[in-house]
């Protein structure tokens, strides 16, 4: 097989096997679940999830994948069970759009994940490094390790009710997002992480310059937080990913404050009905 065609199919591989689109059927009960983020907030459903997630128990449905599924999965509905992203296929594809750009038009920079969960889009931005042959770019990956943080509801009021801090489900090691990287074959020295809270991490970085920054940290001050501190190091031609934009207005509203209060007018354009990025020009 030729080459493009080989890299072609290795990163296609690679990006089911991270999404695990071929057991779509099979997802976690979670607010996010397919349909159930309502039933989830009742009679205490969260509390017993969590307290289940605790003892390594989960709740899940174990269907075979319908198109229905299949559809959910390629939006980054319903966390999967054993996935190693949630973002779903169409975010994914939008990674190895921006960093196949990056690529072929030497913009300079790392790449780097805020909320990275259980490692698997950055994962994918190191394998697609590692197909194309460009060995010299790091890969950061910024996260508290823990899950999400308690809103500070007196200076980022936007996030005030938001509970995501109590799913345990969000919670993954930062031990086992580096084995996750080892069963690609994909850790070495060019993957960087940056544990702990975004306010306490980011704004010390040791990152030069950006060509790719990817913000999935869900909320007003974790989103905030990641443009503060990102933005002014991605070079020109280089894109800035946010996640949540559609599925979380809190997120949105961090997005349309920081681009107001820095004039930022590059058109923000769609890649599913929650992800959204926009290229550097200014
Ligand atoms: C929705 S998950 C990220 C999903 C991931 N990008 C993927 O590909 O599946 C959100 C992540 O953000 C992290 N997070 C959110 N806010 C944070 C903050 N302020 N500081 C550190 N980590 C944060 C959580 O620990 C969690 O791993």
């Amino acid at each position: 097989m030729e080459n493009n065609r080989l890299k072609d199919a290795y990163i296609k591989l690679l990006r089911d096997h991270l999404t695990d689109i071929h057991n779509a059927g099979k997802w976690e009960l979670t607010p996010y679940a397919p349909g159930q983020g309502v039933f989830y907030k009742r009679w205490g459903i969260n509390f017993l999830v969590n307290q289940l997630a605790k003892r390594k128990f989960k709740i899940i449905s174990d269907n075979a994948a319908t198109a229905k599924d299949l559809e959910n999965q390629s939006n980054g509905i319903g966390w999967p069970l054993n996935g190693y992203t949630m973002i779903g296929t169409k975010r994914m594809d939008n990674i190895r759009h921006c960093v196949e750009d990056v690529l072929a038009n030497d913009v300079p920079g790392d790449f780097i994940e805020t909320g990275v969960w259980r490692g698997g889009a950055c994962i994918f931005m190191r394998g697609i490094l590692m197909a194309n042959g460009a060995e010299d770019r790091n890969v950061w990956l910024a996260d508290s390790f823990q899950g999400l943080p308690k809103p500070s509801e007196e200076e980022y009021p936007e996030d005030a009710g938001d509970d995501l801090y109590t799913v345990e489900q969000l919670r993954v090691s930062k031990e086992d997002v580096a084995r996750n990287f080892e069963r690609f074959n994909l850790l070495d020295d060019r993957v960087k992480f940056l544990k702990g809270w975004f306010k306490d991490t980011l704004p010390t970085a040791p990152i030069e310059k950006l060509a790719l920054a990817r913000l999935d940290g869900d909320m007003y001050e974790s989103t905030m937080d990641g443009l503060k501190s990102l933005y002014p190091k991605l070079s020109l031609g280089g894109y800035m990913i946010i996640d949540d934009y559609g599925a979380i207005p809190a997120c949105a509203k961090a997005v349309n404050d920081y681009r107001k209060e820095n004039g930022i007018t590059e058109e923000i354009k769609e890649i599913d009905w929650s992800g959204r990025f926009w290229k550097r020009e200014k």
